[in-house]
């Protein structure tokens, strides 16, 4: 029987190309029907591997989740962006490769970026979701989270509902 380790870890630069790949297919996959197509296509299209590169030589906190040496997601987080919500960290994404998904690296992948904001000194969490996007909202939810706010993201002069949900 072969052992696959799971290893969570900061990004480093030479993770952009399999970064990308995680963002194309989860993005494609979370998203086609619900983000127009050309919105969708052109936000993918700007985050290649020269974007995902530039991302973790910043500050941005960029964290991989490798099993059996290969990318299957990424989170990235930071300060909470939203005035109105009193948490101050935030996970601005998180996402995995469809075939990696449902098997618990998202929970794995949560805990450790919670984790990270919590030893940063930030107290409490946020993250929006697509209010379509029920597999996420059925994840956050299923995480603890309590859906406390709504907001709207305009793609293509779509306007499409998102919610918020906070951990404390
Ligand atoms: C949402 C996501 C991060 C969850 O991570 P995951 O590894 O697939 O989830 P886990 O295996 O840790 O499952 C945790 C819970 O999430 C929910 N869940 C996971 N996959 C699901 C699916 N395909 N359909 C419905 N619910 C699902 C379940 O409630 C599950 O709880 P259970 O194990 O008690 O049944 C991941 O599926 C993903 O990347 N999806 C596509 C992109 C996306 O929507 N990202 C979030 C954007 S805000």
């Amino acid at each position: 029987m072969n052992t696959l380790t799971v290893d969570i870890r900061k990004a480093e630069p030479g993770d952009a190309d399999a970064i990308a790949e995680v963002h194309r297919t989860a993005w494609q996959g979370a998203y086609a029907g619900i983000i127009p197509y050309r919105a969708l296509t052109a936000m993918i299209n700007r985050r290649g591997s020269q974007w995902w590169a530039n991302a973790i030589r910043r500050a941005a906190t960029v964290l991989v989740v490798e099993i059996g040496g290969k990318i299957a997601g990424y989170a990235t987080l930071g300060r909470n962006r939203a005035r109105e919500l009193s948490q101050q960290g935030e996970i601005y994404e998180l996402y995995l490769r469809p075939e990696y998904q449902g098997i618990g690296l998202g929970t794995r992948l949560f805990a450790e970026a919670r984790g990270r904001l919590k030893s940063h000194g930030l107290s409490g969490l946020v993250v929006w979701a697509l209010e379509e996007n029920q597999n996420a909202l059925a994840f956050y939810a299923g995480a603890g989270g309590r859906d406390v706010a709504e907001g709207v993201e305009v793609f293509d002069q779509k306007a499409i509902r998102k919610v918020a949900f906070v951990w404390d």
